[in-house]
């Protein structure tokens, strides 16, 4: 496929050679930024990580990213090391450092730190996390309407490796994304264990049939926090919103199908497994959405 795009595709900017990344307390240059190659998040992906966005000066929903990260990080059984404030302030340092206010992503990522020896035993982390943020210059660019494939891959049961942990390790999620490529699409639709149509391999999922969105139970996807803000708006501005099971078939004969995602917000889909959804352009349901959170974008970030 010549024309391969990805649903976090921003415009070049050559300002981001040149950003500080933070490293446990220090602001390196992007190419001096370093962790130890014993570092449990490059050795085993033990670790967890946030994506959020600068508006106007302010994070996007910082609350809802600290309180998902901090549960996170209970989950692992992994001491941030500092508390909420702690965190904000060293978001903030990095994005003051690269003169940052707007068109901001960052990636935020805690690991259980050094290990003592290459194995997996997280007691052989010993010398505290590693905490790495990366902000980028970010205009999301994303030329046209995602086409998406159904694959194998499954969003699991809680039990496995709970798809609401936003953890460093996303070989299934990888592995999903290689099989849509492979198959000529730009994303992966991923079922989840009852065949039930669930999200994508980085972004949730909604469909719009007959003027009412649809997205899945929340089950078996990671609880984003755009999605959630999609159902809100959706229930505030009287949109029928349903959390459900549904299968290929609604999915199929949709009328609209978009993603949601702190990078991209909402961007529509055009077909799925080459079949055209609706119109296969952006429709009037998810242009409308796509409206009501910019405004609530700039409500929250005034
Ligand atoms: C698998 C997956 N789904 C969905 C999302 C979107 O979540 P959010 O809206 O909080 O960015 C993410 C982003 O972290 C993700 O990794």
């Amino acid at each position: 496929m010549t024309d391969s795009i990805t649903t976090h595709q921003a415009t070049d900017d050559a300002r981001n050679a040149e950003i500080k990344i933070y490293v446990n307390g220090e602001l390196a240059p992007r190419d001096q930024a370093k962790i130890s190659v014993y570092d449990s998040g490059f050795m085993l992906g033990d670790g967890i990580w946030e994506g959020l966005r600068l508006y106007n000066g302010t994070w996007a929903f910082l609350n809802e990213h600290m309180d998902r990260l901090f549960e996170a990080a209970l989950a692992l059984d992994l001491n941030i090391g500092m508390d909420r404030a702690g965190v904000i302030k060293a978001l903030e340092a990095t994005r003051h450092a690269n003169g940052m206010t707007d068109n901001t992503h960052a990636r935020l990522m805690i690991t259980r730190g050094p290990k003592t020896r290459p194995f997996q035993h997280p007691a052989l982390s010993q010398s505290g996390p590693t905490m790495v943020i990366i902000c980028e210059h970010s205009t999301p660019s994303i030329p046209r309407p995602i086409r998406l494939a159904t694959v194998p891959h499954m969003r699991g049961l809680p039990m496995t490796q709970d798809p609401k942990l936003n953890s460093h390790s996303k070989l299934n999620c990888i592995l999903a994304c290689i099989a849509a490529e492979k198959a000529g699409a730009d994303e992966a639709l991923m079922l989840d264990v009852n065949g039930f149509v669930n999200t994508t391999n980085a972004c949730n999922f909604f469909i719009v049939r007959k003027g009412a969105v649809w997205t899945s139970t929340g089950d078996y996807c990671m609880n984003g926090i755009t999605r959630q803000k999609v159902i809100d708006l959706c229930r505030a501005n009287g949109i029928p919103v349903y959390e459900r099971n549904f299968s290929l078939v609604d999915t199929y004969g949709a009328d609209e199908a978009f993603l949601t995602g702190t990078f991209g917000a909402q961007t529509p889909v055009a077909s799925l497994d080459g079949r055209s959804i609706g119109s296969g352009k952006l429709g009037p349901v998810t242009t409308r959405l796509r409206a009501l959170y910019k405004d609530l974008i700039a409500q929250e970030t005034t």
